[in-house]
């Protein structure tokens, strides 16, 4: 099945604690390995960018049970493409939360200089989830 990536950008509701972040970490590391799939999950507390690569039935699977979830809303599809490689092959989801080093990349890939992921292009969050993921 072709490897695909997905990202997408959302927005934190009220119904998402900090209880809520750790299911969602806990959900992906449970789950994401069973598919094959990797990714990284960016959260600056209000706005949350993530990417999704892995065969393509899951990744649309996983997308739709994300879409509905409650703990955000504004579900964004920022990039949805075949790829001939993953670029967050060591995490099932890796999780970045709000940083200083978060903020100087928003800087570097976005038109503004706080974090928001509505305002970076496909190739702009890639570049950025890269980026922020890295040591
Ligand atoms: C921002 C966000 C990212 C999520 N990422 C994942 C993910 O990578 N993998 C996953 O299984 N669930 C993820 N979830 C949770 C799913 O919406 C859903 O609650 C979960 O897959 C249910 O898993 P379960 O049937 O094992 O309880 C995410 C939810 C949100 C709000």
């Amino acid at each position: 099945m072709y490897l695909t990536r997905l990202i997408y950008a959302s927005s934190k509701t009220e119904h998402c604690t900090d209880k809520g972040i750790e299911g969602i970490l806990a959900a992906a590391e449970r789950n994401n390995p069973k598919y094959g799939l990797t990714g990284v999950l960016c959260f600056n507390r209000k706005h949350f960018l993530q990417c999704l690569e892995g065969p393509r039935d899951p990744i649309n699977t996983l997308y739709q049970r994300i879409s509905s979830d409650s703990r955000h809303s504004r579900v964004t599809l920022v990039e949805y493409c075949a790829t001939e490689q993953r670029f967050f092959d060591q995490w099932a989801m890796k999780y970045v939360p709000d940083s200083k080093k978060m903020q100087t990349l928003a800087f570097r890939y976005s038109d503004c200089n706080d974090f928001d992921p509505y305002r970076m292009s496909a190739a702009s969050a890639l570049a950025f989830l890269q980026a922020v993921s890295s040591q």
